[in-house]
């Protein structure tokens, strides 16, 4: 595994953040909003899917944030999807276009894609964890011919909950995405199927060696959606996620994020099940 303190692109210290404008926001359900960012001029956040940007704001604090929109889609921008939860993430979602935030990063590994080219790829997102692997979507289906299947079982509490749903629609629609949702507790709307993301598994048909699968979600929902992806014969290294730890610096200095010998946000977020699965404090 690498073991290095990356440089921020845009400051010339690691803990300094650089001030970016945000020039859209959306509300994505009662809980989540996507703000999109702009770059300063003439940069590129050079980001990989799955990797995090630092959020701060002065006199308030500072929390990791999933990099959401695709490399492929920069643009002179990026996206990321908060969830208000706490002292941090509400007053950001009082946050408004020509408001500004503190960006460091982006840091921590992303997924490796270029060894998923000519793979079948199958995402099992929960929840928020959306929201991560949305970047690595785009960046396959931006470059569809490089890949094989592609399978996406999503899975929320409640129909109000699924993130991005205007999207969801679009990628059911296409022919050569296979999207199959599930939330926990329907409404009088919902007529897809009800039940945990793990209840989607026997309505797929993988071919296993070939199949790389790629999960995110809250940490409660990986030691089931592992057990499915090993009883369909997916190779453990084949198997990525991308884990959660609390972080403060996000880059190798503070040891918050320390998960046995492992710092999290330089070595992860993103492992494969094989780097991990001896590790007693990761799942
Ligand atoms: C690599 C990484 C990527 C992340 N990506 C996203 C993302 O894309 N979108 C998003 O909304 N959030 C993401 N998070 C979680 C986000 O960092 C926390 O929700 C945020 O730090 C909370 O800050 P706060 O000040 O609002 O909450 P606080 O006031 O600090 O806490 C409020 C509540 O949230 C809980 N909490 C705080 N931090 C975390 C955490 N890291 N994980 C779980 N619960 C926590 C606390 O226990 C408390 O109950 C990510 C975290 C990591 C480590
Ligand atoms: S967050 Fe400080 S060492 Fe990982």
């Amino acid at each position: 595994m690498r073991y290095e303190i990356k440089q921020t692109l845009f400051s010339s210290s690691i803990y300094l953040p650089t001030m970016m404008l945000i020039v859209r926001t959306r509300n994505i359900t009662a809980l989540e909003k996507l703000f999109t960012i702009e770059l300063p001029p003439g940069f590129a956040l050079n980001h990989k899917p799955g990797q995090f940007v630092e959020v701060s704001l002065l006199g308030i604090g500072e929390a990791p944030i999933s990099i959401s929109s695709s490399p492929s889609r920069s643009n002179g921008s990026f996206e990321i999807c908060v969830r208000k939860v706490g002292r941090l993430t509400k007053v950001i979602h009082t946050l408004n276009p020509g408001d500004t935030v503190g960006i460091r990063g982006p840091f921590g590994r992303g997924f490796p894609v270029e060894h998923f080219r000519g793979k079948d790829l199958l995402f099992a997102p929960g929840g928020l964890g959306l929201a991560p692997l949305r970047s690595l979507i785009y960046q396959v289906l931006d470059q569809r011919a490089m890949f094989g299947r592609v399978l996406i079982l999503y899975g929320a509490k409640h129909p109000s909950e699924l993130l991005f749903k205007d999207e969801l629609d679009k990628w059911m629609e296409r022919e050569d995405v296979e999207l199959h949702l599930t939330v926990d507790r329907a409404d009088e709307n919902w007529t897809g199927n009800v039940g945990v993301i793990t209840t989607l598994f026997p309505q797929i048909q993988v071919h296993a060696r070939n199949t790389i699968a790629i999960t995110c979600g809250p940490p409660v929902m990986y030691r089931f959606v592992l057990m499915e992806l090993q009883s369909l014969g997916i190779p453990e290294g084949n198997i990525w996620l991308s884990l959660e730890r609390r972080m403060k610096c996000g880059v190798g200095q503070c040891g918050h994020c320390q998960m046995n010998h492992i710092y999290t946000c330089l070595e992860g977020p993103v492992f494969s099940f094989s780097e991990i699965k001896h590790l007693e404090e990761a799942l």
